[in-house]
């Protein structure tokens, strides 16, 4: 069963009420500081496509063709790719930024996309995160539990109860607390890969 996520027309028109109160500065901020060969997973509709600088060469991965013919209608300025945050069909240290905007709260094995995330991203390159995550209030964070399953097949995939900062550190990046801006459950920030891997 197809949910919000997955119905262009119903995601576009709920986002632009949610954008127009506010989100898009968020949106803006995690666009604006990407530089250079920059991969946005999880691009959906293309809804932060239009903001790129038109110097950034930009590649929209999406798991869903339907989302990204959508997203072809608002720019055509970026290469779009159908494709799995947790599988990237590009070679390592492809990108020197990449891009997420409430994605991880629906890839299906977050570590995996993260792990995934920091294998195509360029040495010292930067990820920008917009994702909401689990409450940091005990109670909200039991609501937020209980709400998981009705609220994961309205969306299409959103799970509002993942702790996904955590993730990132688990899998080996480091939260740049300067970027870093909480509202409720909302986050934003710039992370730097700093796994001790040698292969990096
Ligand atoms: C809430 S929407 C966000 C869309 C867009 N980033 C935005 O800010 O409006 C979540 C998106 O993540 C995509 N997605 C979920 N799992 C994914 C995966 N494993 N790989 C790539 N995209 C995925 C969904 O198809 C959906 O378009």
């Amino acid at each position: 069963m197809k949910g919000v996520e997955q119905i262009p027309w119903l995601y576009d028109l709920y986002m632009s009420l949610v954008d127009h109160l506010g989100f898009a500065r968020w949106r803006w901020w995690v666009v604006g500081g990407a530089e250079g060969r920059t991969l946005e997973v999880g691009c959906g509709t293309g809804r932060n496509l239009p903001f790129y600088e038109p110097e950034v060469t930009v590649v929209g991965l999406e798991l869903d063709l339907l989302l990204l013919r959508a997203a072809r209608k608002k720019v055509n300025h970026a290469l779009l790719v159908v494709g799995s945050a947790e599988a990237l069909p590009f070679r390592d240290t492809a990108f020197d930024t990449i891009v997420s905007s409430l994605v991880f709260c629906s890839v299906r094995d977050p570590e995996l996309g993260l792990r995934e995330v920091a294998r195509v991203l360029r040495p010292s390159g930067k990820l920008r995160m917009l994702e909401h995550v689990r409450s940091e209030v005990r109670v909200m964070a039991m609501l937020q539990n209980l709400a998981q399953p009705a609220w994961t097949l309205v969306t299409g995939g959103c799970h509002p109860n993942r702790g996904t900062e955590a993730t990132l550190r688990r899998v080996g990046f480091e939260i740049d607390a300067d970027s870093r801006r909480a509202n409720g459950t909302m986050r934003r920030f710039a992370a730097r890969y700093s796994s001790m891997d040698p292969g990096k």
